[in-house]
């Protein structure tokens, strides 16, 4: 079986992590997603949630491509996840080109998505604000 996992915060859930969901579990049969915890938001991003993690958690576990969810609490923890979970493939959008090439030296297959055009998290508050 191959494993694919992610990374994300996945607030205000839309199609943009839908669709990036949709291509990272083509790369294998069992799709892992880290969800960032809402101290790890505050703490590392300065991101306050509109969701809670465990509200993100299960509108990430209800997505038919997403086999499991896990916290993402720490910058450090992606070799660590990758050896627990026997992780074959690394998959994010190419917001974050070049910032995981390291996996590669631990085995990991590294894949940068383009992003869906258009939409995001900070977009939609970004929107409903002036409405
Ligand atoms: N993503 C994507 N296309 C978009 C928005 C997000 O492919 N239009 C991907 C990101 O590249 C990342 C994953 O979805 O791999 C989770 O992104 P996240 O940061 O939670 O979503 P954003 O909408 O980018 O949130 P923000 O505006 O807060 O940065």
């Amino acid at each position: 079986m191959k494993r694919v996992i992610t990374y994300g915060t996945f607030d205000l859930l839309h199609y943009g992590h839908i669709n990036l969901l949709k291509r990272a579990r083509e790369y294998g049969d069992y799709l892992i997603v880290a969800v960032s915890t809402d101290e790890f938001n505050w703490s590392e991003k300065q991101k306050k949630c509109y969701f809670s993690y465990e509200q993100r958690k299960a509108l990430v576990e209800a997505i038919r491509y997403v086999d499991l969810v896990i916290p993402e609490e720490n910058w450090d923890q992606k070799l660590s996840d990758a050896k627990e979970y026997h992780v074959d493939t690394f998959v994010i959008g190419d917001d974050w080109k070049g910032k995981f090439d390291f996996l590669e030296k631990e085995g990991v297959q590294v894949v940068y998505l383009p992003r869906t055009p258009e939409i995001s998290t900070t977009k939609i508050k970004e929107e409903l604000k002036k409405k």
